[in-house]
């Protein structure tokens, strides 16, 4: 299971003298093993931020990231070398994971080579091959010479033949045209059912999240503000900022969410989506709405 605890990453860069920008603010949440969790939101809300804090590509500058009760958030050096198998992100271009100059097929066994599994690599490798639908004479072949499709689902086999601890995988189909994204999702959910760990799902379709996830948050500059089983969000969003998300989705006839990735962030202390609501009220531009609730949690005054 892995357990977050208010999570947050400033990055400080600039062009001219580096600045802070607070990517992700105080987030927690959890995801039990047979989960499909989900972070939806806008572009820049902090999504892709989380998914490599989680999966220790990034350090977070504060909380707590804790699986099967280890704690993974100070991880360093040889210790986090050695964890490092066990936490597995798939990425939006699948062939930024694979190294162009070499054979698709060594790139899936030296992932298996690092799991110590060698005895059985090619029995390994077949079973792999078979659970992704691979023809196995793509193998020989370099990750330019292979269609996104099958490169995701054999960077998605990589990825569980390590038997990992957690999979994440960030817009894994936002590459891929509709007839195949359809195929690498359900891989996903068969596979994560199959290995039984807790999965991560970033995505900014609310049609590919409610049909993937099991529970779903939804993010705005950098927190959540709305948490629940994903038919309880999807049909009775709370929040104005989800309400507006999923009327965009569904009737596009209503224009999206607008705004520069960010915004909002220095206007006011209170909630980021103040400027934009309808419902809004004084004191939504005092102080940040706290995200309250058991199963189905809101950060809006509104549903308190
Ligand atoms: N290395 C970095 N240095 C400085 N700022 C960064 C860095 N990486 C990301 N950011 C900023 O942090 C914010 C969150 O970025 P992130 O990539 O997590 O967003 P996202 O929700 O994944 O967006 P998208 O849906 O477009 O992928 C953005 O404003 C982004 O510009
Ligand atoms: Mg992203």
């Amino acid at each position: 299971m892995l357990v977050v605890e208010n999570l947050s990453k400033i990055y400080t860069s600039g062009f001219f003298r580096p600045q802070d920008f607070h990517a992700v603010k105080d987030v927690s949440f959890s995801v039990h093993k047979d989960e499909i969790f989900g972070l939806v939101g806008e572009s820049g809300s902090g999504k892709t931020t989380i998914g490599k804090m989680l999966v220790r590509l990034i350090d977070p500058t504060s909380g707590k990231i804790t699986i099967d009760k280890k704690d993974i958030t100070n991880m360093r050096g040889k210790e986090l070398r050695e964890y490092w198998t066990n936490l597995q992100m798939v990425f939006q271009d699948p062939r930024s994971s694979l190294n162009p100059r070499i054979k698709v097929g060594e790139s899936l066994i030296e992932g298996l080579k690092l799991s110590g599994n060698i005895d059985s690599i090619d029995e390994v490798t077949q079973d792999l091959l078979k659970s992704v639908n691979i023809r196995e004479e793509i193998l020989n072949r370099y990750p330019h010479e292979v269609s996104g499709g099958e490169i995701q689902r054999i960077v998605i086999a990589r990825a569980l033949s390590l038997n990992p601890k957690l999979l994440v995988a960030d817009e894994p189909t936002s590459n891929l045209d509709m007839s195949v994204q359809a195929q690498v999702l359900r891989l996903i959910k068969d596979l994560q059912r199959k290995h039984s760990i807790p999965c991560i799902l970033i995505s900014h379709d609310i049609e590919v999240v409610k049909w993937m996830c099991d529970r779903i948050a939804v993010m705005l500059n950098g927190r959540i503000v709305e948490e629940g089983i994903t038919n309880d969000v999807i049909h009775n969003p709370q929040h104005p900022y989800t309400q507006d998300l999923i009327k965009a989705t569904f009737l596009s006839d209503i224009p999206t969410v607008d705004g520069e990735p960010g915004e909002g962030h220095s206007l006011h202390n209170g909630c980021s989506y103040a400027g934009k609501c309808i419902f809004v009220k004084p004191e939504c531009l005092e102080n940040e709405i706290q995200l309250r609730g058991d199963h189905h949690k809101v950060a809006c005054i509104l549903a308190h």
